[in-house]
């Protein structure tokens, strides 16, 4: 039982790194998508027909959002979640958002985690046989 919940502690840790390392470093540079009718946001007006390009870097690294240290690796900024890390969630976009988000994100976490669960493990095992 207690290899089991240090064994999701870690899982939980390592899910955090990710989620830290998607939002510094986020694979895909925009999010792309067209406006199906005249639409009106705040003041501005965008007519239909008009792509727009969401920038993710641009987004997750808003101090206004994300807090003044929002250039900062720091993992633990997600051990609340993504509502707790930032003050719109909906800003947090690594795989998109909405109805067309990525369809592989959770296979990615899944891999993510596996290879540095396995990372980790070969190097605990060469640290330990070195001791
Ligand atoms: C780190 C890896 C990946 C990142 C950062 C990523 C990111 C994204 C982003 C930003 C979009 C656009 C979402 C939107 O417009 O709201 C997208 C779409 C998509 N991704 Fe990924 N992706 C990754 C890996 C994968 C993998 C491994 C698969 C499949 C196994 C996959 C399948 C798709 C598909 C099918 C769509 C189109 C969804 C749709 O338009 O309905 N992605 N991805």
């Amino acid at each position: 039982m207690e290899a089991y919940y240090t064994i999701t502690i870690i899982l939980v840790q390592i899910t955090m790194v990710i989620q830290e390392t998607l939002r510094l470093y986020p694979p895909a540079a925009f999010v792309a998508r067209e406006a199906l009718n005249d639409l009106k946001i705040g003041s501005l007006n965008i007519p239909k027909g008009t792509n727009i390009r969401i920038p993710v870097a641009l987004a997750h690294r808003d101090p206004v959002v994300w807090g003044p240290n929002s250039d900062r690796f720091d993992p633990g900024r997600f051990a609340n979640g993504i509502a707790g890390a930032c003050k719109a969630p909906h800003m947090y976009i690594p795989f998109g958002v909405g109805a067309r988000t990525c369809a592989g994100s959770r296979l990615c976490y899944h891999l993510c985690c596996q290879s540095l669960s396995l990372h980790f493990r070969q190097t605990t095992c060469i640290a330990q046989r070195s001791d």
